[in-house]
C-alpha cells in the first residue's frame, strides 16, 4: 500500500518536473505529423493595451465539431463577449458553468495514445503543461495544442470523434459545461488561427 502511495507521488512529481519545460518536440508514432503538418489550434486571445469601464473584447477558440460522421475544426466568437474589470483590470471572459471538473495527468515518461473519443457534452480543455497532437476522425486533420491552449470539444454527435498523442507529463485541466456554450461561428471549417493567418 505505502509502495503504491510512493509510486504515485513520485509519478505525479515527474509529471509536475517535466510539465515546467515547455516542448516543442511532439511525438510523431502512431501515424502523427510533426507540428509543421498539423493546424495550430490554439485560443486567439485580445491583447488590448488598456480599457474602460463597459469597453469590451472579443475572444474566440476553435471548437471540434462533429457532422457527416467526421469531426472538423471551428473557429468560434464566444458569447457575451469580455467586458473590462476595472477591480482587476483585466477582461473577463465568461466560459458558463461547469461540472464535475477534472485535472487528466498523462504518463511522466512516455507519450499517451489516447483512442477515438467523442465528448458526451461539450468540454473546454486547458494544457496547463505538455500538449499534443489530435488526429480528427474522417476529416484526416491533425491539431496541435501546446501549454496555455484552450480549446472547446463539441464533438457530441455526427461523428467517431478524434484521437489524440500526448507528450510525456502532460497536464490537461477538462471543464465539462452543464448548460451550453454560447458562440457565434467564424469560420466553419478551420481553427481560429488558421482563419486569422489568412
Ligand atoms: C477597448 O478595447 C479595444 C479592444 O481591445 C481597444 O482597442 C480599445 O482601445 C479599448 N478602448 C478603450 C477606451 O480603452
Ligand atoms: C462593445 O464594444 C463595441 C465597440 O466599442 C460597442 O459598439 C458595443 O456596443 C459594446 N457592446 C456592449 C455589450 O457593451
Ligand atoms: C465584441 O467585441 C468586438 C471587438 O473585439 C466588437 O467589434 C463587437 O462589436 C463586440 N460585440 C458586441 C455584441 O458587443
Ligand atoms: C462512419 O465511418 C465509419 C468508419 O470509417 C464507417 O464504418 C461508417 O459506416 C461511417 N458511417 C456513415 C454513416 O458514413
Ligand atoms: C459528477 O460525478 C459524480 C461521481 O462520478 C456523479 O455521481 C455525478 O452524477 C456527476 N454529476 C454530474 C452533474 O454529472
Ligand atoms: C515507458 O516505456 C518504456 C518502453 O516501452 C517502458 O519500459 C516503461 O515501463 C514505460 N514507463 C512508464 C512509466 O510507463
Ligand atoms: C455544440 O454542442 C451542442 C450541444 O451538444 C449542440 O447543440 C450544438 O449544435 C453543437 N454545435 C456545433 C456547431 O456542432
Ligand atoms: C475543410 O477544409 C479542408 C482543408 O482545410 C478541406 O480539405 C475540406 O474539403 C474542407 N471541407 C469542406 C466541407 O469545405
Amino acid at each position: 500500500m505505502f509502495f503504491k502511495y510512493l509510486a504515485t507521488t513520485l509519478a505525479f512529481l515527474s509529471v509536475l518536473s517535466l510539465g515546467q519545460s515547455q516542448s516543442t518536440d511532439f511525438p510523431t508514432e502512431s501515424g502523427f505529423p510533426t507540428p509543421s503538418a498539423t493546424i495550430s489550434a490554439g485560443p486567439v486571445l485580445p491583447s488590448p493595451s488598456s480599457g474602460v469601464a463597459g469597453n469590451n473584447t472579443s475572444v474566440k477558440v476553435t471548437a471540434l465539431v462533429g457532422a457527416n460522421n467526421a469531426t472538423t475544426l471551428q473557429c468560434w466568437q464566444l458569447q457575451p463577449n469580455a467586458t473590462f474589470s476595472q477591480s482587476t483590470g483585466a477582461y473577463i471572459q465568461p466560459l458558463g458553468d461547469f461540472t464535475n471538473a477534472s485535472l487528466a495527468i498523462f504518463n511522466g515518461a512516455n507519450s499517451s495514445f489516447v483512442g477515438l473519443t467523442t465528448t458526451d457534452k461539450p468540454q473546454w480543455t486547458a494544457f496547463l503543461a505538455g500538449g499534443g497532437t489530435i488526429r480528427l476522425h474522417g476529416s484526416g486533420q491533425f491539431a496541435t495544442f501546446r501549454r496555455g491552449d484552450l480549446f472547446v470539444a463539441n464533438d457530441t454527435t455526427g461523428s467517431q470523434g478524434h484521437e489524440s498523442l500526448w507528450l510525456p507529463g502532460t497536464v490537461a485541466l477538462q471543464l465539462p459545461v452543464s448548460g451550453a456554450v454560447n458562440y457565434v461561428v467564424i469560420n466553419n471549417n478551420g481553427s481560429c488561427n488558421a482563419a486569422t493567418r489568412n
